[in-house]
């Protein structure tokens, strides 16, 4: 999101099929993030965040109601996964559930299907 080192600010998807990120909207956006995110200051601070998001009609297509509850499990690996590289990075984070969905959704212009479970910021400690 922030002074990335190579990347111009802005808000970038990761497209696991290229395994490349792709910008979404130019800018720095941290502060609007950051007030989606009852105003946290981990979020209008650390210099990237990364976001998680779930399109659960992708899981519940397939394993019906209980997707959900599969997308929410693979939310917390991949958010552990991030937590477990930042002590091997010295790099910290702070997973963050409380904000407000919608106002996430409209900063990081995600389509109507797609739900922001986790912002997790990160910043050497
Ligand atoms: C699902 C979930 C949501 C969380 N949301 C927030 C949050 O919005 N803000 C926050 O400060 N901490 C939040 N936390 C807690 C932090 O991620 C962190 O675990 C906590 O601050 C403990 O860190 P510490 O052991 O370094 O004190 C959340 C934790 C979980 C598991």
């Amino acid at each position: 999101m922030g002074e990335g080192n190579g990347l111009e600010p802005g808000i970038y998807r990761y497209v696991a099929e290229e395994h490349a990120l792709t910008q979404e909207i130019p800018g720095d956006m941290r502060e609007k993030l950051a007030g989606a995110a009852l105003s946290q200051p981990m979020v209008s601070k650390a210099p990237v965040s990364l976001a998680i998001s779930a399109v659960y009609p992708r899981m519940t297509g397939k394993y019906g109601k209980r997707g959900i509850r599969y997308a929410n499990m693979e939310a917390g690996h991949a958010a552990q996964n991030i937590y477990l590289l930042g002590v091997e990075l010295g790099i910290g984070t702070c997973a963050i559930g409380a904000f407000e969905d919608d106002d996430v959704k409209k900063v990081l212009k995600l389509p109507a299907n797609e739900e922001p479970l986790y912002i997790l910021p990160l910043g050497y400690i």
